[in-house]
């Protein structure tokens, strides 16, 4: 079990995943972003889905917009109005302590302890990161849900070439990646394996994630002809539980942050020095870029059968 602060633009995914986050890990705090919905609305759903799941972790307010694109269309048409299927009466207020303080005091307060489990845009961490550098090597790891690296054809699900939480926020991702943080990161390469269907929800005895995720799986059978959907953000806490179900590959990591291919998530490969090389002061992060699924799968489906 680990000492996280959990990340989250919360949308119906962020909600499997905080699910099994209760259920295996010590959540310190649940700090907001932008992404799915707008912040606010993501400090009342991380209220009430934690309320629902007897989760009692603080919330807090975070990042409302990127570090210097323009605000980008929300997810509301694939998690909802609210983010949550507009399913459930949310009574909660939107207004919460600040986020990256949270982060900055409780890293420097527990040096060397604290994993950062982020599933939204990388906002909140590339802000904590430059208002208190000194923070930087005191964190465990970032686990982080984004990018897309290719494997199995997998290479983006907002464009051709970029990963909805990478693309809502580039430059935030880049200042993370090209930074000393110690970040695993699980692109599309490995959560589109990991696939979850209407029928497996059901079953899982959690009315709840059953509501919530109604909408998703219909735009999905409606988009895909699947009536089901990719674990994304839950991969984060299956790679706290079980690291062994992955293949990891080491090498740093940049983000193009323009042009049409703006939110492309890219690894130096080729071990041959470079004139111009851009990777040159990054250290190398963990790519997740092999997952054993079926295993994944049956690791989620008992941590939340429990
Ligand atoms: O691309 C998948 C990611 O975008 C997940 O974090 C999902 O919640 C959305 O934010
Ligand atoms: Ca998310």
């Amino acid at each position: 079990m680990k000492k996280i602060i959990f990340d989250t633009d919360i949308g119906v995914d962020d909600a499997f995943a905080l699910a099994c986050a209760a259920r295996t890990q010590q959540i310190l705090g649940i700090t907001t972003v932008f992404g799915n919905v707008a912040v606010g609305q993501a400090v009342k759903n991380a209220r009430l889905f934690s309320q629902l799941i007897g989760c009692n972790a603080p919330v807090f307010r975070g990042c409302s917009r990127p570090l210097a694109l323009s605000p980008s269309a929300s997810a509301t048409t694939v998690h909802g109005g609210d983010g949550l299927g507009d399913v459930l009466d949310n009574p909660f207020d939107e207004e919460a302590g600040n986020a990256v303080s949270f982060i900055i005091d409780t890293v420097r307060a527990l040096p060397h302890e604290v994993t950062l489990v982020a599933i939204g845009p990388l906002t909140n961490i590339a802000a904590a990161i430059n208002l208190a550098p000194d923070i930087i090597p005191l964190v465990k790891e970032l686990v982080m849900m984004g990018g897309a690296f290719g494997t199995n054809g997998h290479a983006g699900n907002v464009t051709p070439h970029s990963e909805f939480n990478i693309w809502k926020d580039p430059h935030a991702a880049d200042q993370v990646f090209s930074s000393a943080l110690p970040v695993t990161v699980l692109p599309l390469d490995v959560t589109h394996e990991v696939l979850i269907t209407g029928d497996e929800i059901r079953a899982l005895n959690m009315p709840v994630l059953e509501q919530i995720s109604r909408g998703y799986l219909q735009y999905s059978l409606a988009r895909e002809g699947f009536e089901g959907m990719a674990l994304h953000d839950t991969l984060t806490i299956l790679w706290l539980t079980h690291p062994e179900l992955f293949v990891t590959v080491s090498a740093p990591v940049r983000v193009v942050t323009e042009g049409i291919t703006l939110g492309q998530t890219l690894h130096k490969v080729s071990p041959l020095a470079s004139r111009f090389d851009p990777y040159a002061d990054c250290r190398a992060q963990t790519l997740c870029l092999g997952v054993e699924a079926e295993k994944v799968k049956a690791a989620f489906l008992a941590i939340l059968q429990r």
